[in-house]
């Protein structure tokens, strides 16, 4: 059995009166998981919405607790920490990570920014040994596969489009999804929003069926 984990980050809701304010990252997120559990039911599915309840920014606080060694935490260091350990445990049950997002201002949304923060952590996630010289760092977590579906208002973030040098949504989740643990990653992207023409309706088709292919590649 394949374990999902689900991570929700635009601010906009799914269910709308005016279906036109949805959001459409969360949108390819539903295609994806139905598409998925029609393949490989009973896989299992846990699902954070971090744009409804955003994760708790990291503090000095947060930043000593976890550089303080387990044992000598205090209570209250522990407590700070519950939060991080929790995303944590959910991030290591899963074989599969799906993250949707939003592109704001050229970037991740800070909430998913904070889940990152919350989630790789010194000796949970990843090591850190200076006898590895200048690359100090390894993940802990191994085998997990990342796929990134993203909604951006306007176009040509792939490389060798138009804005490729202004995109740091998917480049940067690349970079960081090592210490997830992430072996494979995938991004499927639907543009045009601002746009709200035929170009948008066409991007959003377009991933769907790019969703329905992964789907049917991984499963
Ligand atoms: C605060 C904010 C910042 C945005 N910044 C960008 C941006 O830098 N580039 C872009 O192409 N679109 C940008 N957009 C448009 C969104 O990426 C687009 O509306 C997308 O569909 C939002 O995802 P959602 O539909 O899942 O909410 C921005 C939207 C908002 C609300």
């Amino acid at each position: 059995m394949t374990n999902l984990l689900k991570i929700d980050s635009s601010a906009r809701r799914t269910d709308n009166s005016e279906s036109r304010y949805n959001s459409i990252s969360k949108q390819l997120g539903s295609w994806f998981v139905d598409e998925w559990m029609s393949c490989n039911h009973p896989d299992s599915l846990i699902q954070r919405d971090l744009g409804l309840n955003p994760p708790s920014f990291i503090s000095q606080e947060w930043i000593a607790s976890v550089f303080t060694s387990q044992e000598r935490r205090t209570p209250e260091q522990h407590a700070l920490l519950e939060e991080s350990d929790s995303l944590i445990d959910e991030l290591d049950q899963a074989d599969v990570i799906i993250i949707t997002a939003p592109m704001y201002n050229y970037g991740m949304p800070a909430v998913l920014k904070a889940w990152f923060d919350q989630v790789v952590r010194i000796d949970e996630t990843f090591t850190f040994d200076l006898a590895r010289g200048d690359f100090p760092l390894e993940p802990i977590m191994s085998g997990k596969t990342l796929i990134l579906l993203s909604s951006c208002g306007e176009f040509g973030f792939d490389p060798g489009g138009v804005r490729e040098q202004m995109n740091h949504l998917g480049p940067h989740i690349g970079v960081i999804s090592k210490y997830l643990g992430v072996e494979n990653f995938y991004e499927i992207r639907s543009e045009y929003q601002e746009f709200a023409d035929s170009r948008h309706q066409e991007s959003l088709a377009n991933a769907r069926k790019e969703i329905i292919k992964l789907v049917n590649r991984l499963s």
